[in-house]
């Protein structure tokens, strides 16, 4: 079964300038209508988070940080601490992108270190894993996304003040999904090594091409508790739909 509430987050990756906040304000509007059992986050640049939590003031949109560095402060030019991110208001923090991953050589290490320090900073970090094309193709899939959970997920994490995000690099951004048993495979796997590990309680988002038209049913899989969205966060209108896809008291665009 799904776990009934689920987090459906917003990642805006390089985005958004500040009167892309107006999409963020259309959202809140329309929540305050369709009451939900669940979590809404969105993942703005570093640049709107401080005014993107004001904007969510008193809605049911939290706001998060799309990566962080692991220590809290020092010579590191361009990065942001997890630190900084609660002081702006953010509650949630995004590491181990696959485009962390890939852009800036980020280890499963370096993800366990900058998971370990949202935990620090009181922040619930979202985990991501997946493999490429490559991998897939090579009959590997299973093999790099336990590795990854394994390397990429540090002791501090507690039960319930975590997710972890699989989002198959091949499905990013390219309009392809994997097929719904392929889904159901991996976070089958995926939550039970995170069970084994550190109890019940971690949802498993998973993430690649979600979009209106294949929420709900993606939302449906077993273990599956949400979804990371990048592309279809960016508008009010599509966002809502995914969100209306999850079950519970606002599925109503597809009863
Ligand atoms: P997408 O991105 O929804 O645009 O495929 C997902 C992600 O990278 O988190």
């Amino acid at each position: 079964m799904n776990a009934p509430r689920m987090l459906l987050a917003g990642n805006w990756k390089m985005n958004g300038l500040r009167a892309s906040l107006a999409e963020l304000r259309a959202l809140a509007r329309a929540l305050s209508e369709e009451p939900s059992l669940h979590q809404i986050l969105i993942c703005p640049p570093s640049t709107l988070i401080g005014e993107a939590v004001r904007a969510a003031e008193g809605t049911r949109i939290a706001i998060g940080g799309q990566d962080c560095h692991a220590e809290v402060s020092g010579a590191f030019t361009g990065d942001v601490s997890a630190e900084m991110l609660r002081d702006a208001g953010a509650t949630h923090v995004i590491v181990g992108h696959s485009e962390r991953r890939q852009y800036h050589a980020e280890t499963d290490r370096d993800v366990a270190a900058k998971a370990a320090a949202a935990v620090r900073a009181g922040l619930t970090p979202i985990v991501c894993v997946g493999e490429t094309d490559e991998e897939r193709m090579a009959g590997r899939a299973a093999r790099t996304v336990s590795d990854q959970i394994d390397g990429s997920l540090p002791d501090a994490l507690k039960a319930g003040g975590f997710a972890v995000a699989y989002e198959p690099v091949w499905a990013i951004g390219t309009g392809k999904t994997p097929a719904i048993d392929q889904i159901a495979d991996m976070h089958g796997m995926i939550a039970e090594r995170v069970e084994a590990r550190f109890g019940a309680g971690a949802l498993v988002l998973y993430g690649g091409s979600v979009k209106p038209s294949n929420a709900a049913e993606i939302l449906a899989i077993d273990n599956v508790g949400g979804a990371l969205v990048g592309g279809a966060s960016l508008k009010a209108g599509d966002f809502l739909g995914i969100i209306r896809g999850a079950p519970g008291p606002n599925a109503r665009a597809t009863a």
